[in-house]
């Protein structure tokens, strides 16, 4: 499995004092939603020229212009994007085709999709190759968790690297594991633990098992 870090309430320069010390222990680094908004996409340029061999993943959650946006973030550095799984198709086929162009992948986010093996057969005859299954922030705040969406999405994906976030920490990814999840995302399970550091490290630990 593959240890992605969301990068979300941060500033900059704290989020290069993060990397620094946790970028061995993470396959992409995410430039989450909150972060896009407060810095645009210099932290996915800065990332870029800091760590070339690290992965840029923009959490654009992209619901419209699907062109535009998703060539913004790649043409930044970014090797994947975030579509909204909830959006018209057409957004999509245009993330997919710009993601095409530049050999960049992207990720379509499943939060708030309501038929799941629907939405997900669509998406893939789209060619969508990546899913994440999602619960959201204010989601966990109810205390709902992505491990059920995780076991739907598994039967139904014929074809793509599944994703799975929403409040992973080390004591439950080896929940996600077990389900079948390719790549853990994990934001604050990280970035608000008593040790960041020694967190990043033990889900690396779990993850590449
Ligand atoms: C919120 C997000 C977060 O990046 C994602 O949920 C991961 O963060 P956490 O591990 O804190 O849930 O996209 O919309
Ligand atoms: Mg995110």
């Amino acid at each position: 499995m593959k240890l992605q870090l969301a990068l979300d309430d941060i500033s900059t320069d704290e989020a290069l004092a993060l990397l620094d010390r946790v970028h061995p222990f993470i396959d992409i680094v995410e430039v989450g939603t909150p972060f896009l908004l407060e810095e645009g996409l210099r932290p996915v340029r800065l990332f870029r020229s800091r760590y070339p061999d690290l992965p840029v993943l923009a959490d654009a959650k992209i619901m419209d212009a699907g062109h535009y946006e998703a060539r913004q973030a790649f043409a930044a550095g970014a090797a994947y994007v975030t579509v909204l799984g909830v959006t018209d198709l057409l957004t999509v086929k245009g993330c997919l085709e710009v993601a095409t162009e530049f050999g960049g992948t992207v990720v379509a986010d499943m939060i708030c999709v309501e038929d799941l093996p629907k939405r997900v057969r669509q998406l893939e005859d789209l060619g969508m190759k990546a899913l994440a299954v999602h619960t959201g922030v204010d989601q966990q705040a109810a205390g709902r968790t992505p491990a059920d969406e995780l076991a739907v999405m598994k039967q139904a994906s014929r074809q793509s690297e599944l994703f799975v976030a929403g409040g992973i920490t080390p004591a439950t990814l080896s929940r996600y594991i077990d389900l079948g999840a390719d790549v853990a995302i994990v934001g604050s399970g990280i970035r608000h633990a008593p040790d960041p550091v020694s967190a990043a490290e033990e889900l690396a630990r779990l993850a590449r098992r």
